[in-house]
């Protein structure tokens, strides 16, 4: 898909909807060049150290942990409707299970700024470097918070990546 360089904040109040539901697509890519990708529902756009900056949490369980520990790059990827099966896939299935690009044919391209990949078939992606994280410590959380997302384990690591590139189909 043709996409052309936007402002980060484009259209950012639809595009917080879309994360929640049906969620976006969060690609990383290992220094070897291999990539995985899941599916995510909870981040934040806003502004840090005057930057622009994607949030991503991420559990310790997931197979992206490792890729984007490794790298330090990752990619948002906001699914057209067609990808709503494959957007439920990779939700579901883990990378260490299957590939879950080559498995379903899905197209992708190096991204601009950063040593990763996007999808073809997504109208906006966002190119992220991590800048900072940090872990969801479990002390300084609201209790009822705690047990209804955790319940005492798998506490997300918080990316901030810094982005890049914003680039949307017009
Ligand atoms: C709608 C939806 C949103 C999700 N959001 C997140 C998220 O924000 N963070 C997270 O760690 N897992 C999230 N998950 C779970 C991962 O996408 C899922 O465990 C995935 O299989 C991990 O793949 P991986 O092991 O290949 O990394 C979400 C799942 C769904 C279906």
């Amino acid at each position: 898909m043709e996409r052309q360089a936007v402002e980060y904040s484009q259209n950012l109040s639809e595009m917080i909807t879309r994360l929640n539901d049906p969620g976006f697509l969060l690609v990383s890519t290992k220094k070897t060049g291999v990539s995985n990708v899941m599916t995510i529902s909870w981040g934040m756009i806003g502004i840090i150290w005057g930057k622009p900056i994607f949030q991503v949490l991420v559990r310790p369980s997931r197979y992206t942990y490792e890729f984007i520990e490794d790298s330090h790059v990752f990619t948002v990827n906001v699914p057209p409707p067609e990808l709503k099966r494959w957007v439920a896939i990779c939700g579901s299935k883990s990378g260490r299970e299957i590939d879950k690009f080559g498995a379903y044919n899905i197209a992708t391209s190096p991204a601009q700024h950063v040593p990763s990949i996007t999808i073809d078939a997504c109208p906006v992606v966002y190119e992220c470097r991590v800048v900072h994280y940090n872990n969801v410590i479990p002390a300084q959380m609201d209790g009822a918070v705690e047990a209804e997302s955790y319940g005492g384990r798998n506490y997300h690591r918080i990316y901030f990546g810094e982005i890049l590139g914003t680039y949307a189909a017009q």
